[in-house]
């Protein structure tokens, strides 16, 4: 399937990303000779189908969406891989978005202290963000990725076609990590490639409807270079700090404290993951702006740029509720660090990190104001 091959070396793992047309053209290629379990969730049973080799590979199909990311999942997983057989040297291949990539990524990483990995990423997300680097996991008590493992793939596939069936919602929410990569390398060209391809993106699929139908507009407008380009940043990304214990890795995620706050104060699942780190974005940029890091140019073209794509970017955001519950998950944010808030916010052509101290009064005040509303730039 391969047009483009990155091989990326994450710690002591070596992991291969083919970005192509299709599909692996059989589960034997896709399999060799191990035993294997596949794991979809129903809206891409379609394409596992493709690879079961007339039932001779087993296949756990989990129901769709953020809410399945638990234990329940897991464990199904686990019980299915014990009931087909696999071994130590089985091998779990991932067909889906981020949530199954992220839950059959954990599961293998737990069954028998560890099994081989695959991955086929069907969603945009899924490709630019999700399916690359090596982070798995699930939800718990409320708290996006609370539990997981570093776990990467030995091999990640990106099959151009699976994206025709996406609708469209799930494609704004691709787009959002794809702005937030070019963002945070500071890369110019990728940003005023995402700028251009704004009208291709959204005439094409209000004219397809319902999902981007067979895609040539996008394609003629510049989507293989943005995948490719946001796998290959992300990855070297990885490369530098595949465990996040320095300061590069966690530059991706720009966005994400104050998104994942929201997607957990709004109900998980309610908005894409997409939509809330969209949203998450504009806040990183008054939060730098206020604190001096994020120059008011930079924070008006990223601002710009995200609402031309029609995201939601009011604070407080409508489907927030309330914004008690929304500090409540901001502070339980898993990202803390020694009682610190961690943010990344645009800075100088990139972006930074900062620890916020929460007890401190004056940036608990900057943080209500933003998240309120009352900070405008
Ligand atoms: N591990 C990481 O580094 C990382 C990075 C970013 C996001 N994530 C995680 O990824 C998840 C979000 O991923 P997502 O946006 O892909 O969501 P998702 O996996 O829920 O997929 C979105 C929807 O599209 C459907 N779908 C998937 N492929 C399809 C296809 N080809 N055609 C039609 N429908 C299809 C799914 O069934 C689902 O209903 C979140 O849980 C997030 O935390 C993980």
């Amino acid at each position: 399937m391969t047009k483009t091959e990155y091989r990326f070396t994450f710690g002591t793992t070596e992991s291969r990303v083919y970005i192509g047309e299709k599909l692996p053209s059989s589960g034997d290629e896709l399999c060799g000779t191990a035993k294997a379990l596949v794991v979809c969730d129903s809206n891409t049973e379609y394409l596992a189908r493709r690879l079961l080799k007339g039932g001779e590979i087993p296949c756990c199909i989990l129901p769709p969406g953020e809410p399945e990311k638990t234990w329940e999942s897991v464990e199904r997983i686990l019980g299915a891989a014990y009931a087909a057989g696999l071994g130590r040297d089985g091998l779990i291949v991932g067909v889906g978005g981020g949530v199954i990539t992220d839950i059959a990524g954990f599961a293998a990483s737990i069954y028998m202290r560890g099994v081989r990995l695959r991955l086929i990423s069907t969603t945009l997300l899924g490709m630019v963000d999700a399916a690359v680097g090596g982070k798995t996991g699930i939800d718990l008590l409320g708290i996006k990725n609370l539990t997981g493992a570093f776990y990467p793939a030995e091999a990640v596939y990106m099959p151009l076609e699976s994206l025709a069936a996406l609708p469209f919602r799930e494609w704004k929410s691709g787009l959002a990590e794809v702005i937030k990569t070019a963002i945070l390398a500071g890369d110019r060209e990728m940003f005023s490639r995402i700028r251009s391809f704004r009208d291709t993106c959204l005439t094409e699929i209000s004219r397809a409807g319902k999902n981007a139908g067979d895609m040539a507009g996008l394609r003629s407008g510049g989507l293989e270079y943005l995948i490719s380009r946001a796998v290959e940043i992300k990855g070297r990304i990885v490369e530098e700090d595949p465990r996040e214990t320095g300061e590069r890795r966690a530059l991706l995620n720009l966005g994400h404290t104050f998104g994942h706050a929201l997607e957990a104060s709004a109900g998980l699942g309610r908005l894409t993951h997409g939509e809330a780190v969209a949203w998450g974005i504009v806040r990183a940029c008054e939060l730098g702006h206020v604190l001096g890091i994020t120059a008011l140019e930079q924070a008006l073209e990223i601002r710009e740029l995200i609402q031309s794509y029609g995201y939601s970017t009011e604070a407080p955001h409508p489907a927030m509720g309330n914004t008690d519950e929304y500090f409540r998950a901001l502070e339980g944010d898993k990202k803390k660090k020694a009682g610190k808030l961690v943010f990344i916010v645009p800075s100088q052509g990139n972006a930074e990190k900062i620890l916020i101290d929460r007890e401190d009064l004056r940036f608990r005040s900057i943080l209500q104001s933003i998240i309120n509303g009352e900070y405008q730039f």
